[in-house]
């Protein structure tokens, strides 16, 4: 029997695979010290040569049998996609491929209004932007002193009239950094059918020093936003979302939280990470990847590849962040997978 024919399969918490997050670019026009701290990512970095990175053919190669296996949502994902020559074209293939359902863009913004639009005659569908403050000081600490709010802002406007909607706004929240800019950041965007959702700072990769002081709940920060503006708790829109979504009970939207500190979300985990080398990843938090590259350069089959990646999620027992909140720490001291190389 081809293997094409064999069922999707289920990890060993009987998790199917649904989202595939490719990484387009290892590389960022932006220094987030919580992400790529200057002291790290200077100069001489190196950063992956453009023939370490997956072609746009090979990411297709890659996506078709990711959707043969369930996948049914893709996120294109950086460091920061926009920096990668043409992405539209690439955008245009992805969203030919039968059985795909959504496929989305997380950006930076910096770069967003000058693609905007093709990026929508392309087919993608929406786009989420970071944007941690509008405030011009703590942007600034918090973008690595790179780019700037009206760039930002001015992204968001054009993926707006070019629909990529709804154009969701992740805020990365640390204690004492960002935390008294949030009612700013909710305010600005009531209303406007743009979605604010605050992202509980994570301890991935290795270099950021976390420490669990600078999380901010996300229960503390809905009471503080609610008694501003009251909020009533939505349904997931769909299995296993990562945000968890309230709406304002004026009518005025929704907002939402990605708890994964305080309330981790392994339990409906669906999603594999594609590296911008190639490389699979279970979990967000993982030690290690298994290169898909190498078996495709190396002449593998379609067959093999997908027996390949069938066998890695058939494996799959990552459920890095209950461990975490289980132990009150961090589960394992080995060096986990940097952030922006795999898009978060
Ligand atoms: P929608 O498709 O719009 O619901 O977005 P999404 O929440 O799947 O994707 P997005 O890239 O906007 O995710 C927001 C952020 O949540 C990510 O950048 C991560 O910081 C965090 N996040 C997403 N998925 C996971 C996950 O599997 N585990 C953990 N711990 N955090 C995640
Ligand atoms: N904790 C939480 N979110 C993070 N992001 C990057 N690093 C972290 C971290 N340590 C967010 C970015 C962006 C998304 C891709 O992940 O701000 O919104
Ligand atoms: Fe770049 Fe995003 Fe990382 Fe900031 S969080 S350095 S914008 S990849
Ligand atoms: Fe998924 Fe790993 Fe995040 Fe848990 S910690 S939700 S398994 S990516």
């Amino acid at each position: 029997m081809p293997l094409k024919a064999l069922p999707a399969p289920r990890d060993t918490f009987a998790r199917p695979m649904r989202d595939l997050r490719i990484s387009v670019m290892d590389r960022c026009n932006f220094r987030c010290p919580y992400c790529m701290p200057r002291e790290t990512y200077h100069e001489q970095y190196r950063f992956l040569g453009s023939h370490e990175r997956l072609s746009f053919d090979e990411i297709v190669r890659l996506a078709r049998l990711f959707v043969q296996l369930g996948v049914r949502k893709l996120r294109l994902t950086g460091g920061e996609p926009l920096l990668r020559a043409n992405l539209p074209d690439l955008v245009g293939d992805l969203t030919t491929i039968a059985g795909v359902e959504d496929v989305a863009l997380t950006t930076n913004g910096v770069l967003l209004a000058r693609y905007a639009s093709e990026l929508k005659a392309a087919g993608l569908k929406r786009v989420t932007v970071s944007l941690d403050s509008l405030d011009a000081g703590v942007f600034a600490r918090m973008s690595g002193g790179f780019g700037g709010v009206d760039e930002v802002l001015a992204g968001i406007e054009q993926a707006r009239r070019a629909e990529l909607t709804p154009v969701k706004i992740n805020a990365v929240v640390q204690r004492g950094v960002n935390d008294h800019t949030v009612l700013e950041l909710v305010e600005r965007f009531r209303g406007t059918g743009v979605i604010v959702r605050f992202i509980e700072y994570m301890d991935v990769g290795n270099r950021n020093q976390w420490r669990s002081e600078l999380v901010v709940p996300s229960k503390e920060l809905a009471e503080r936003i609610g008694q501003r503006w009251p909020l009533a708790a939505l349904e997931p829109g769909y299995r296993g979302e990562v945000a968890r979504r309230y709406a304002f009970t004026d009518g005025a939207g929704e907002v939402g939280f990605i708890s994964s500190v305080s309330q981790p979300f392994c339990g409906d985990c669906s999603r594999a990470r594609l590296s911008s080398d190639g490389a699979l990843y279970t979990c967000l938090f993982a030690t290690h990847g298994t290169s898909l590259r190498d078996a495709l350069r190396g002449g593998a089959s379609d067959d093999a590849l997908l027996e390949l990646i069938r066998g890695v999620w058939l494996q799959r027992a990552d459920r890095y962040s209950e461990l975490r909140a289980s132990r009150h720490a961090a589960p394992h001291e080995q060096r986990k997978v940097e952030m922006f190389y795999i898009g978060g």
